[in-house]
């Protein structure tokens, strides 16, 4: 499928499938979505109360790892210390990457690691922040590791309706730890019913800018 690269409202650039209208982040601003949706909501939230030494952050998918960078970067702030593991099945072309414009010259170093590091192990890319990809689908994803925040990051329901099937939901809440935080920009009213279902209690939150809502699951037991 044809993808280009376009700049979003906050200067930072984004890939987009003309053929689906569908872009890896808002067009609103992918970095002003990634900070509100993930890292505030999810990651920050998570650690408002209790304060862990160590903190197990899942994304689904991968993508262009800015989720990754901002966590590595609020990982500094906070000396949080982070595993991090992405899955993504159709991993980001070298040209498209060198092509993004998320981080500093003083960054490009880290940014460039989270790409080159091997896939389907952990690697140790900054002294608090270590890093598994898995290259596979969502679909057939099975661990036994558990996790304390989970970024789901999928396309939307629109255009990858499977990816937010129950079944991928119940997966979600099994793998997170008591407190743990699943967290989305997406606010359908049939997922929001299917976290219900599973058990999690669910909160529709502000969204980003241009989205008036967003969902966060918790997992309390
Ligand atoms: C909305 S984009 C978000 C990407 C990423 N979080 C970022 O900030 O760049 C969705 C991501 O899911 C990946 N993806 C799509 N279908 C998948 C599947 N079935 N299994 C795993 N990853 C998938 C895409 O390649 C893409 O990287």
């Amino acid at each position: 499928m044809k993808k280009q690269l376009i700049t979003t409202k906050d200067g930072s650039k984004t890939i987009h499938f003309p053929e689906w209208n569908e872009s890896y982040h808002s067009q609103h601003g992918a970095i002003k979505e990634a900070l509100h949706v993930y890292i505030q909501s999810g990651l920050e939230f998570r650690i408002k109360d209790a304060f862990p030494p160590h903190l197990s952050i899942l994304e689904m998918g991968f993508g262009t790892g800015l989720n990754a960078y901002l966590s590595y970067k609020f990982s500094k702030t906070y000396n949080l210390d982070l595993r991090y593991t992405g899955i993504e099945k159709y991993p980001i072309q070298e040209e498209m990457l060198k092509q993004l414009n998320y981080v500093p010259p003083e960054d490009q170093g880290f940014f460039n690691a989270l790409h080159h590091s091997t896939w389907e192990q952990f690697n140790q890319i900054s002294s608090l922040f270590k890093l598994k990809k898995l290259n596979l689908d969502l679909d057939v994803f099975q661990t036994q590791d558990k996790y304390d925040v989970i970024y789901f990051d999928a396309f939307g329901p629109r255009v990858q309706p499977h990816l937010w099937h129950k079944t991928i939901l119940q997966n979600m809440y099994d793998i997170l730890n008591p407190h743990g935080v699943w967290v989305t920009y997406c606010c359908k009213g049939s997922v929001r019913r299917d976290l219900l279902e599973i058990g999690f209690q669910v909160e529709k939150i502000t969204g980003p800018p241009g989205k008036r809502e967003m969902l966060r699951a918790i997992k309390i037991l």
